[in-house]
Protein backbone atom coordinates (compact mmCIF):
# COMPACT_ATOMS: atom_id res chain seq x y z
CA UNK A 1 0.00 0.00 0.00
CA UNK A 2 1.07 3.18 -0.59
CA UNK A 3 0.37 6.51 1.12
CA UNK A 4 -1.57 7.82 -2.31
CA UNK A 5 -4.04 4.92 -2.44
CA UNK A 6 -7.66 6.22 -0.29
CA UNK A 7 -9.93 5.11 1.53
CA UNK A 8 -12.86 3.35 -0.47
CA UNK A 9 -15.94 6.00 -0.56
CA UNK A 10 -19.04 4.32 1.26
CA UNK A 11 -22.19 5.79 2.23
CA UNK A 12 -22.36 7.14 5.68
CA UNK A 13 -23.32 4.54 8.77
CA UNK A 14 -26.94 5.08 9.10
CA UNK A 15 -27.52 4.34 5.57
CA UNK A 16 -25.50 1.20 5.21
CA UNK A 17 -28.40 -0.92 6.66
CA UNK A 18 -31.09 0.01 3.92
CA UNK A 19 -28.59 -0.70 1.00
CA UNK A 20 -27.29 -3.81 2.34
CA UNK A 21 -30.86 -5.19 2.16
CA UNK A 22 -31.56 -3.84 -1.21
CA UNK A 23 -28.47 -4.68 -2.93
CA UNK A 24 -28.86 -8.48 -2.03
CA UNK A 25 -32.47 -7.96 -3.16
CA UNK A 26 -32.76 -6.12 -5.57
CA UNK A 27 -29.58 -4.95 -6.63
CA UNK A 28 -29.50 -3.27 -10.22
CA UNK A 29 -31.05 0.00 -9.00
CA UNK A 30 -28.81 0.05 -5.70
CA UNK A 31 -25.72 -0.72 -8.14
CA UNK A 32 -26.80 2.40 -10.07
CA UNK A 33 -27.66 4.17 -7.08
CA UNK A 34 -24.52 3.71 -5.69
CA UNK A 35 -22.05 4.65 -8.88
CA UNK A 36 -24.20 7.85 -8.98
CA UNK A 37 -23.43 8.72 -5.34
CA UNK A 38 -20.14 7.20 -4.99
CA UNK A 39 -18.92 6.18 -7.82
CA UNK A 40 -17.87 2.75 -9.78
CA UNK A 41 -15.45 1.38 -6.67
CA UNK A 42 -16.96 1.99 -3.51
CA UNK A 43 -17.38 0.14 -0.02
CA UNK A 44 -20.16 -0.78 2.15
CA UNK A 45 -20.93 -2.79 5.44
CA UNK A 46 -19.60 -1.93 8.75
CA UNK A 47 -18.04 -4.14 11.56
CA UNK A 48 -16.95 -7.60 10.51
CA UNK A 49 -19.15 -6.61 7.62
CA UNK A 50 -16.55 -5.26 4.57
CA UNK A 51 -17.92 -4.81 0.73
CA UNK A 52 -16.20 -3.38 -1.93
CA UNK A 53 -18.33 -2.98 -5.07
CA UNK A 54 -15.91 -2.64 -8.26
CA UNK A 55 -17.76 -1.79 -11.11
CA UNK A 56 -15.49 0.51 -13.23
CA UNK A 57 -14.19 -1.19 -16.19
CA UNK A 58 -10.08 -0.09 -15.81
CA UNK A 59 -9.96 -1.17 -12.03
CA UNK A 60 -12.11 -4.28 -13.12
CA UNK A 61 -9.38 -4.94 -15.54
CA UNK A 62 -6.90 -4.26 -12.54
CA UNK A 63 -8.82 -7.32 -10.58
CA UNK A 64 -9.17 -9.56 -13.65
CA UNK A 65 -5.08 -9.50 -13.62
CA UNK A 66 -4.76 -9.71 -9.76
CA UNK A 67 -2.89 -13.14 -9.04
CA UNK A 68 -5.95 -15.62 -8.29
CA UNK A 69 -4.45 -16.67 -4.88
CA UNK A 70 -5.08 -12.90 -3.94
CA UNK A 71 -8.98 -13.87 -3.65
CA UNK A 72 -10.67 -16.86 -1.97
CA UNK A 73 -14.11 -18.30 -3.24
CA UNK A 74 -14.28 -20.91 -0.66
CA UNK A 75 -15.17 -18.14 2.05
CA UNK A 76 -18.21 -17.61 4.68
CA UNK A 77 -20.62 -15.80 2.48
CA UNK A 78 -20.74 -18.46 -0.72
CA UNK A 79 -24.13 -20.26 0.02
CA UNK A 80 -23.65 -21.60 -3.13
CA UNK A 81 -21.51 -24.74 -1.27
CA UNK A 82 -25.22 -25.68 0.06
CA UNK A 83 -26.67 -27.03 -3.40
CA UNK A 84 -23.31 -27.44 -5.15
CA UNK A 85 -21.80 -29.36 -2.45
CA UNK A 86 -17.88 -28.16 -0.93
CA UNK A 87 -16.31 -30.36 -3.65
CA UNK A 88 -17.51 -28.02 -6.40
CA UNK A 89 -14.95 -25.64 -8.14
CA UNK A 90 -17.08 -22.61 -7.58
CA UNK A 91 -16.08 -22.86 -4.08
CA UNK A 92 -13.10 -24.15 -4.32
CA UNK A 93 -9.43 -22.14 -4.33
CA UNK A 94 -5.79 -23.39 -4.90
CA UNK A 95 -4.88 -26.59 -6.18
CA UNK A 96 -8.11 -28.33 -5.40
CA UNK A 97 -9.78 -25.75 -7.62
CA UNK A 98 -6.97 -26.14 -10.47
CA UNK A 99 -7.78 -30.43 -10.18
CA UNK A 100 -11.75 -29.91 -10.37
CA UNK A 101 -11.74 -26.85 -13.33
CA UNK A 102 -9.08 -28.84 -15.27
CA UNK A 103 -11.06 -32.15 -14.77
CA UNK A 104 -14.11 -30.72 -17.20
CA UNK A 105 -12.47 -28.22 -19.49
CA UNK A 106 -11.72 -30.34 -22.02
CA UNK A 107 -15.15 -30.87 -22.56
CA UNK A 108 -15.37 -26.81 -23.75
CA UNK A 109 -12.52 -26.91 -26.60
CA UNK A 110 -14.05 -25.28 -29.41
CA UNK A 111 -13.39 -28.54 -31.19
CA UNK A 112 -15.88 -30.40 -29.28
CA UNK A 113 -17.98 -27.22 -29.24
CA UNK A 114 -18.70 -27.30 -32.77
CA UNK A 115 -19.79 -30.67 -32.55
CA UNK A 116 -22.30 -29.50 -30.50
CA UNK A 117 -24.09 -27.11 -33.42
CA UNK A 118 -26.61 -30.06 -34.42
CA UNK A 119 -27.99 -30.40 -30.82
CA UNK A 120 -29.13 -26.56 -30.17
CA UNK A 121 -30.43 -26.05 -33.93
CA UNK A 122 -32.21 -29.87 -33.36
CA UNK A 123 -33.23 -29.09 -29.57
CA UNK A 124 -34.34 -25.15 -30.61
CA UNK A 125 -36.58 -26.94 -33.33
CA UNK A 126 -37.93 -29.70 -31.37
CA UNK A 127 -38.96 -26.70 -28.81
CA UNK A 128 -40.42 -24.64 -31.21
CA UNK A 129 -42.51 -27.97 -32.23
CA UNK A 130 -44.06 -27.94 -28.68
CA UNK A 131 -45.59 -24.88 -28.58
CA UNK A 132 -48.69 -24.88 -27.22
CA UNK A 133 -49.66 -23.24 -30.72
CA UNK A 134 -53.44 -22.43 -31.77
CA UNK A 135 -53.59 -25.10 -34.91
CA UNK A 136 -55.62 -22.22 -36.65
CA UNK A 137 -52.84 -19.67 -37.33
CA UNK A 138 -54.27 -17.55 -34.51
CA UNK A 139 -51.84 -16.02 -31.91
CA UNK A 140 -51.39 -17.74 -28.68
CA UNK A 141 -50.27 -15.60 -25.14
CA UNK A 142 -47.73 -17.87 -23.98
CA UNK A 143 -45.08 -17.73 -21.37
CA UNK A 144 -42.12 -18.48 -23.61
CA UNK A 145 -40.16 -18.49 -20.16
CA UNK A 146 -40.58 -22.20 -19.33
CA UNK A 147 -39.72 -23.26 -22.93
CA UNK A 148 -36.28 -21.43 -22.51
CA UNK A 149 -35.91 -22.69 -19.55
CA UNK A 150 -36.44 -26.18 -20.69
CA UNK A 151 -34.59 -26.08 -24.11
CA UNK A 152 -31.34 -24.68 -22.19
CA UNK A 153 -31.59 -27.66 -19.80
CA UNK A 154 -32.16 -30.24 -22.36
CA UNK A 155 -29.08 -28.51 -24.43
CA UNK A 156 -26.71 -28.30 -21.35
CA UNK A 157 -27.42 -32.42 -20.37
CA UNK A 158 -27.06 -33.76 -23.89
CA UNK A 159 -23.96 -32.36 -25.30
CA UNK A 160 -22.05 -32.80 -22.19
CA UNK A 161 -23.76 -35.77 -20.20
CA UNK A 162 -25.36 -37.62 -23.56
CA UNK A 163 -28.87 -39.06 -24.16
CA UNK A 164 -28.71 -41.27 -21.35
CA UNK A 165 -29.08 -38.69 -18.95
CA UNK A 166 -31.01 -36.42 -20.80
CA UNK A 167 -33.78 -38.49 -20.65
CA UNK A 168 -34.03 -37.52 -17.42
CA UNK A 169 -33.74 -33.70 -18.21
CA UNK A 170 -37.66 -32.77 -16.61
CA UNK A 171 -36.94 -35.00 -13.22
CA UNK A 172 -33.73 -33.04 -13.01
CA UNK A 173 -35.09 -29.38 -14.16
CA UNK A 174 -37.89 -30.16 -11.17
CA UNK A 175 -34.97 -31.11 -8.37
CA UNK A 176 -33.51 -28.00 -9.53
CA UNK A 177 -36.42 -25.77 -8.58
CA UNK A 178 -36.07 -25.88 -5.25
CA UNK A 179 -32.53 -24.91 -4.46
CA UNK A 180 -32.31 -22.37 -7.22
CA UNK A 181 -35.71 -20.34 -5.08
CA UNK A 182 -33.80 -20.82 -1.90
CA UNK A 183 -30.62 -19.35 -3.11
CA UNK A 184 -32.50 -16.37 -4.20
CA UNK A 185 -34.32 -15.76 -0.98
CA UNK A 186 -33.37 -13.10 1.74
CA UNK A 187 -29.83 -14.37 3.56
CA UNK A 188 -31.66 -14.85 6.95
CA UNK A 189 -33.27 -17.60 5.40
CA UNK A 190 -30.33 -19.32 4.53
CA UNK A 191 -28.59 -19.49 7.58
CA UNK A 192 -27.32 -22.89 8.02
CA UNK A 193 -29.62 -25.28 10.54
CA UNK A 194 -30.42 -29.04 10.84
CA UNK A 195 -34.35 -29.18 11.40
CA UNK A 196 -36.28 -31.49 9.38
CA UNK A 197 -39.41 -30.27 7.37
CA UNK A 198 -37.93 -26.88 6.43
CA UNK A 199 -37.41 -25.65 3.20
CA UNK A 200 -33.15 -25.56 3.67
CA UNK A 201 -34.25 -29.55 4.44
CA UNK A 202 -36.15 -30.15 1.61
CA UNK A 203 -33.30 -28.60 -0.64
CA UNK A 204 -31.26 -31.07 1.07
CA UNK A 205 -33.54 -34.04 -0.17
CA UNK A 206 -33.46 -32.28 -3.87
CA UNK A 207 -29.61 -32.69 -3.49
CA UNK A 208 -29.72 -36.46 -2.41
CA UNK A 209 -31.90 -37.23 -5.40
CA UNK A 210 -29.83 -35.37 -7.76
CA UNK A 211 -27.08 -37.48 -6.34
CA UNK A 212 -28.93 -40.82 -7.22
CA UNK A 213 -29.16 -39.67 -10.67
CA UNK A 214 -25.90 -38.88 -11.14
CA UNK A 215 -24.88 -42.42 -8.94
CA UNK A 216 -27.02 -44.30 -11.34
CA UNK A 217 -25.21 -42.47 -14.13
CA UNK A 218 -21.84 -43.07 -13.06
CA UNK A 219 -22.26 -47.04 -12.56
CA UNK A 220 -24.00 -47.08 -15.81
CA UNK A 221 -20.24 -45.22 -17.21
CA UNK A 222 -18.33 -47.75 -15.14
CA UNK A 223 -20.50 -51.02 -16.40
CA UNK A 224 -20.70 -49.39 -20.40
CA UNK A 225 -17.30 -47.34 -20.59
CA UNK A 226 -18.10 -44.88 -23.99
CA UNK A 227 -15.39 -43.44 -26.00
CA UNK A 228 -17.79 -40.44 -26.67
CA UNK A 229 -15.27 -37.45 -26.89
CA UNK A 230 -17.97 -35.12 -26.21
CA UNK A 231 -19.11 -36.94 -22.78
CA UNK A 232 -18.07 -35.55 -19.60
CA UNK A 233 -19.06 -38.01 -17.00
CA UNK A 234 -17.78 -40.98 -18.40
CA UNK A 235 -14.39 -38.71 -19.10
CA UNK A 236 -14.55 -38.05 -15.29
CA UNK A 237 -15.33 -41.29 -14.49
CA UNK A 238 -12.06 -42.69 -16.87
CA UNK A 239 -9.25 -40.07 -15.25
CA UNK A 240 -9.73 -41.02 -11.84
CA UNK A 241 -8.39 -38.55 -10.12
CA UNK A 242 -11.76 -37.46 -8.71
CA UNK A 243 -13.92 -39.41 -5.59
CA UNK A 244 -17.50 -39.87 -6.64
CA UNK A 245 -18.35 -37.23 -4.46
CA UNK A 246 -16.49 -34.55 -6.35
CA UNK A 247 -17.75 -35.66 -9.90
CA UNK A 248 -21.01 -35.62 -8.01
CA UNK A 249 -20.35 -31.93 -7.40
CA UNK A 250 -19.22 -31.04 -10.75
CA UNK A 251 -21.80 -32.72 -12.54
CA UNK A 252 -24.54 -30.49 -10.41
CA UNK A 253 -22.03 -26.91 -10.77
CA UNK A 254 -21.93 -27.48 -14.69
CA UNK A 255 -25.78 -27.68 -14.90
CA UNK A 256 -26.72 -25.76 -12.21
CA UNK A 257 -24.45 -22.92 -13.25
CA UNK A 258 -25.03 -23.03 -17.12
CA UNK A 259 -29.20 -23.42 -16.78
CA UNK A 260 -30.81 -20.60 -15.41
CA UNK A 261 -27.95 -17.96 -16.33
CA UNK A 262 -28.33 -19.09 -20.10
CA UNK A 263 -32.24 -19.21 -19.97
CA UNK A 264 -32.10 -15.78 -18.45
CA UNK A 265 -29.97 -14.41 -20.99
CA UNK A 266 -32.19 -16.02 -23.80
CA UNK A 267 -35.50 -14.13 -21.83
CA UNK A 268 -33.67 -10.80 -22.31
CA UNK A 269 -32.96 -11.25 -25.36
CA UNK A 270 -36.38 -11.96 -26.49
CA UNK A 271 -37.70 -9.12 -24.97
CA UNK A 272 -35.20 -6.78 -26.63
CA UNK A 273 -35.67 -8.04 -29.74
CA UNK A 274 -39.42 -8.65 -29.36
CA UNK A 275 -39.89 -4.62 -28.78
CA UNK A 276 -37.55 -4.24 -31.73
CA UNK A 277 -39.60 -5.40 -35.00
CA UNK A 278 -36.54 -4.33 -36.99
CA UNK A 279 -33.75 -6.30 -35.37
CA UNK A 280 -36.38 -9.51 -35.28
CA UNK A 281 -36.63 -9.03 -39.12
CA UNK A 282 -32.85 -8.44 -39.61
CA UNK A 283 -32.37 -11.73 -37.11
CA UNK A 284 -35.04 -13.44 -39.64
CA UNK A 285 -33.24 -12.78 -42.81
CA UNK A 286 -30.04 -13.66 -41.72
CA UNK A 287 -31.21 -17.03 -40.64
CA UNK A 288 -33.11 -17.49 -43.84
CA UNK A 289 -30.20 -16.64 -45.34
CA UNK A 290 -27.87 -19.16 -43.23
CA UNK A 291 -30.13 -21.66 -42.13
CA UNK A 292 -31.81 -22.30 -45.70
CA UNK A 293 -35.65 -22.52 -45.31
CA UNK A 294 -37.79 -23.52 -42.57
CA UNK A 295 -38.23 -27.31 -43.16
CA UNK A 296 -34.81 -27.77 -45.24
CA UNK A 297 -33.31 -30.94 -43.72
CA UNK A 298 -29.79 -29.23 -45.05
CA UNK A 299 -29.29 -27.13 -42.34
CA UNK A 300 -25.28 -26.58 -42.29
CA UNK A 301 -23.81 -28.11 -39.49
CA UNK A 302 -20.01 -26.61 -39.89
CA UNK A 303 -18.28 -24.22 -37.52
CA UNK A 304 -18.52 -21.62 -39.95
CA UNK A 305 -22.03 -21.32 -39.82
CA UNK A 306 -21.59 -18.63 -36.24
CA UNK A 307 -19.18 -16.65 -38.12
CA UNK A 308 -22.55 -15.63 -40.34
CA UNK A 309 -24.48 -14.94 -37.84
CA UNK A 310 -23.61 -11.95 -37.03
CA UNK A 311 -26.54 -10.20 -36.52
CA UNK A 312 -27.13 -12.61 -33.70
CA UNK A 313 -24.33 -12.41 -32.08
CA UNK A 314 -24.18 -8.84 -31.91
CA UNK A 315 -27.44 -9.16 -30.56
CA UNK A 316 -26.58 -11.81 -27.96
CA UNK A 317 -23.46 -9.30 -26.85
CA UNK A 318 -25.77 -6.10 -26.30
CA UNK A 319 -28.21 -8.22 -24.35
CA UNK A 320 -25.84 -8.98 -22.25
CA UNK A 321 -24.25 -6.27 -22.00
CA UNK A 322 -27.22 -4.52 -20.33
CA UNK A 323 -28.78 -7.79 -18.46
CA UNK A 324 -25.61 -9.95 -17.40
CA UNK A 325 -27.11 -12.81 -15.62
CA UNK A 326 -24.82 -12.21 -12.88
CA UNK A 327 -25.27 -8.22 -11.98
CA UNK A 328 -22.77 -9.09 -8.89
CA UNK A 329 -20.14 -11.62 -8.46
CA UNK A 330 -18.43 -12.44 -5.12
CA UNK A 331 -14.66 -12.96 -4.04
CA UNK A 332 -13.08 -12.86 -0.98
CA UNK A 333 -9.55 -10.71 -0.92
CA UNK A 334 -6.90 -12.92 0.84
CA UNK A 335 -4.88 -10.19 1.10
CA UNK A 336 -4.46 -6.11 1.52
CA UNK A 337 -5.04 -5.34 -1.98
CA UNK A 338 -5.49 -1.99 -4.10
CA UNK A 339 -7.81 -1.72 -6.72
CA UNK A 340 -8.73 1.67 -8.77
CA UNK A 341 -6.95 3.19 -6.52
CA UNK A 342 -8.43 2.28 -3.43
CA UNK A 343 -7.06 -0.32 -0.34
CA UNK A 344 -9.10 -2.85 -0.11
CA UNK A 345 -8.48 -4.58 3.01
CA UNK A 346 -7.86 -8.83 3.58
CA UNK A 347 -11.36 -10.01 4.68
CA UNK A 348 -13.76 -7.81 2.28
CA UNK A 349 -15.91 -9.24 -0.08
CA UNK A 350 -15.26 -8.01 -3.46
CA UNK A 351 -18.24 -7.60 -5.48
CA UNK A 352 -17.33 -7.07 -9.12
CA UNK A 353 -20.43 -5.95 -11.30
CA UNK A 354 -20.71 -6.73 -15.36
CA UNK A 355 -24.27 -4.70 -14.94
CA UNK A 356 -22.04 -1.85 -13.97
CA UNK A 357 -19.15 -1.91 -16.33
CA UNK A 358 -21.46 -2.64 -19.14
CA UNK A 359 -23.47 0.37 -18.73
CA UNK A 360 -20.45 2.55 -18.16
CA UNK A 361 -21.30 6.29 -19.50
CA UNK A 362 -17.22 6.29 -20.83
CA UNK A 363 -17.34 3.89 -22.41
CA UNK A 364 -20.52 3.33 -24.04
CA UNK A 365 -22.26 5.97 -25.94
CA UNK A 366 -26.15 6.26 -24.53
CA UNK A 367 -25.18 3.41 -22.57
CA UNK A 368 -29.01 2.46 -21.94
CA UNK A 369 -30.15 2.30 -25.33
CA UNK A 370 -30.58 -1.08 -27.30
CA UNK A 371 -28.40 -0.88 -30.48
CA UNK A 372 -26.89 -4.21 -31.14
CA UNK A 373 -24.78 -2.15 -33.98
CA UNK A 374 -22.71 -0.76 -31.74
CA UNK A 375 -20.60 -4.10 -31.60
CA UNK A 376 -20.52 -3.60 -36.04
CA UNK A 377 -16.86 -2.11 -37.22
CA UNK A 378 -15.22 -1.46 -34.68
CA UNK A 379 -11.49 -0.16 -34.92
CA UNK A 380 -9.03 -1.96 -32.95
CA UNK A 381 -8.68 0.46 -30.60
CA UNK A 382 -12.43 0.94 -29.78
CA UNK A 383 -12.72 -3.12 -29.54
CA UNK A 384 -9.96 -3.09 -26.88
CA UNK A 385 -12.24 -0.57 -24.80
CA UNK A 386 -15.53 -2.35 -25.39
CA UNK A 387 -13.79 -5.93 -24.25
CA UNK A 388 -12.86 -3.93 -21.52
CA UNK A 389 -15.87 -3.45 -19.93
CA UNK A 390 -18.02 -6.31 -21.49
CA UNK A 391 -17.54 -8.90 -18.59
CA UNK A 392 -20.69 -10.60 -18.17
CA UNK A 393 -18.37 -13.93 -18.25
CA UNK A 394 -16.03 -12.44 -16.22
CA UNK A 395 -12.29 -12.92 -16.68
CA UNK A 396 -8.87 -14.70 -15.86
CA UNK A 397 -8.38 -17.84 -14.27
CA UNK A 398 -11.77 -18.23 -13.12
CA UNK A 399 -13.48 -16.53 -15.87
CA UNK A 400 -17.02 -18.71 -16.42
CA UNK A 401 -16.06 -22.31 -18.01
CA UNK A 402 -19.31 -22.47 -20.12
CA UNK A 403 -18.76 -19.27 -22.06
CA UNK A 404 -18.48 -20.11 -25.39
CA UNK A 405 -20.63 -22.84 -24.90
CA UNK A 406 -23.43 -20.11 -23.70
CA UNK A 407 -22.88 -17.85 -26.22
CA UNK A 408 -22.83 -20.86 -29.42
CA UNK A 409 -26.58 -21.85 -27.57
CA UNK A 410 -27.56 -17.88 -27.36
CA UNK A 411 -26.92 -16.82 -30.34
CA UNK A 412 -28.25 -20.03 -32.42
CA UNK A 413 -31.39 -20.18 -30.16
CA UNK A 414 -32.08 -16.40 -30.65
CA UNK A 415 -31.61 -17.13 -34.54
CA UNK A 416 -33.70 -20.23 -35.23
CA UNK A 417 -36.27 -18.63 -32.85
CA UNK A 418 -36.94 -15.27 -35.27
CA UNK A 419 -36.93 -17.63 -38.18
CA UNK A 420 -39.27 -19.38 -36.95
CA UNK A 421 -41.71 -17.65 -35.29
CA UNK A 422 -43.58 -14.05 -34.78
CA UNK A 423 -43.79 -12.79 -31.19
CA UNK A 424 -45.83 -9.60 -29.89
CA UNK A 425 -45.10 -8.82 -26.03
CA UNK A 426 -47.76 -7.84 -24.42
CA UNK A 427 -46.45 -4.33 -23.55
CA UNK A 428 -44.12 -1.59 -24.55
CA UNK A 429 -41.76 -1.77 -21.62
CA UNK A 430 -38.94 -3.39 -20.59
CA UNK A 431 -39.32 -5.82 -17.80
CA UNK A 432 -37.86 -4.94 -14.21
CA UNK A 433 -34.90 -7.34 -13.42
CA UNK A 434 -35.52 -9.63 -10.64
CA UNK A 435 -32.92 -12.36 -8.70
CA UNK A 436 -30.19 -11.75 -6.83
CA UNK A 437 -27.94 -14.65 -8.36
CA UNK A 438 -29.49 -14.77 -11.45
CA UNK A 439 -30.74 -11.75 -13.02
CA UNK A 440 -34.43 -12.41 -15.09
CA UNK A 441 -37.31 -10.69 -16.51
CA UNK A 442 -40.07 -10.12 -13.71
CA UNK A 443 -42.86 -12.17 -14.81
CA UNK A 444 -41.11 -14.35 -17.16
CA UNK A 445 -41.66 -13.79 -21.15
CA UNK A 446 -45.40 -13.55 -21.56
CA UNK A 447 -46.31 -13.47 -25.60
CA UNK A 448 -48.23 -13.45 -28.62
CA UNK A 449 -47.02 -16.18 -30.51
CA UNK A 450 -47.50 -17.62 -33.96
CA UNK A 451 -46.28 -19.74 -36.26
CA UNK A 452 -44.26 -17.42 -38.60
CA UNK A 453 -46.51 -16.19 -41.69
CA UNK A 454 -44.57 -14.74 -44.28
C1 LIG B 1 -25.22 -16.62 -20.34
C2 LIG B 1 -24.81 -17.60 -19.57
C3 LIG B 1 -23.78 -17.51 -18.50
C4 LIG B 1 -23.31 -16.41 -17.82
C5 LIG B 1 -23.71 -14.95 -17.99
C6 LIG B 1 -22.31 -16.89 -16.88
C7 LIG B 1 -21.58 -16.07 -16.02
C8 LIG B 1 -20.63 -16.52 -15.13
C9 LIG B 1 -19.89 -15.68 -14.22
C10 LIG B 1 -20.04 -14.16 -14.11
C11 LIG B 1 -19.07 -16.47 -13.50
C12 LIG B 1 -18.17 -16.06 -12.35
C13 LIG B 1 -16.85 -15.53 -12.78
C14 LIG B 1 -16.09 -14.97 -11.57
O1 LIG B 1 -16.45 -15.21 -10.43
O2 LIG B 1 -15.13 -14.25 -11.80
C15 LIG B 1 -19.29 -17.83 -13.94
C16 LIG B 1 -18.64 -18.93 -13.43
C17 LIG B 1 -18.90 -20.22 -13.84
N1 LIG B 1 -19.74 -20.62 -14.84
FE1 LIG B 1 -20.90 -19.44 -15.99
N2 LIG B 1 -22.21 -18.25 -17.00
C18 LIG B 1 -23.07 -18.67 -17.98
C19 LIG B 1 -23.24 -19.96 -18.45
C20 LIG B 1 -22.54 -21.06 -18.02
C21 LIG B 1 -22.60 -22.37 -18.60
C22 LIG B 1 -23.41 -22.75 -19.85
C23 LIG B 1 -21.81 -23.18 -17.82
C24 LIG B 1 -21.52 -24.65 -17.95
C25 LIG B 1 -22.16 -25.51 -18.69
C26 LIG B 1 -21.23 -22.35 -16.78
C27 LIG B 1 -20.40 -22.81 -15.79
C28 LIG B 1 -19.71 -22.00 -14.90
C29 LIG B 1 -18.80 -22.50 -13.90
C30 LIG B 1 -18.49 -23.97 -13.61
C31 LIG B 1 -18.26 -21.38 -13.24
C32 LIG B 1 -17.23 -21.39 -12.10
C33 LIG B 1 -15.85 -21.39 -12.71
C34 LIG B 1 -14.74 -21.44 -11.66
O3 LIG B 1 -15.02 -21.16 -10.50
O4 LIG B 1 -13.61 -21.76 -12.03
N3 LIG B 1 -21.69 -21.07 -16.93
N4 LIG B 1 -20.23 -17.83 -14.94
Amino acid sequence: MTSEQAALPRPPVRQQVGYLRRLFKDPQPVLDELRAAYGPVCGLGFGPVRLAVVGDPAALKQLFATPVGSFRWGHKFNVLGFVVGDGSMIVSDGADHKRRRSSVQAAFSRRRLNGWIPTIVEQTDAAIDRLPLAADGSASTIDLYPHVRMVVLQVAIRSLFGEHLAARAEEIGARFQRPQDYLEAPAVRQLPHPFPFTTRAKVRADRRALDAIIDTEIDHRRRHPSDDPKEVLSALVQRGDLSDAEIRDQVVTLIGAGYDTTAASLSWMLWRTALEPDVWARLRAEADEVFGPVGDDRVPRDHELLGRLGCAGRVMRETLRLHPAGALSPREAAVDLEIGGYIVQKGTLVLWSAHLAGRDPGVWPDPLRFDPDRFGDLSPEQQAVADEAWVPFGRGARNCIGFALAQMELTLMISRLAQRLDVTPGTAAVPRPVGMVVNRPTGGVPMAVTRRTA
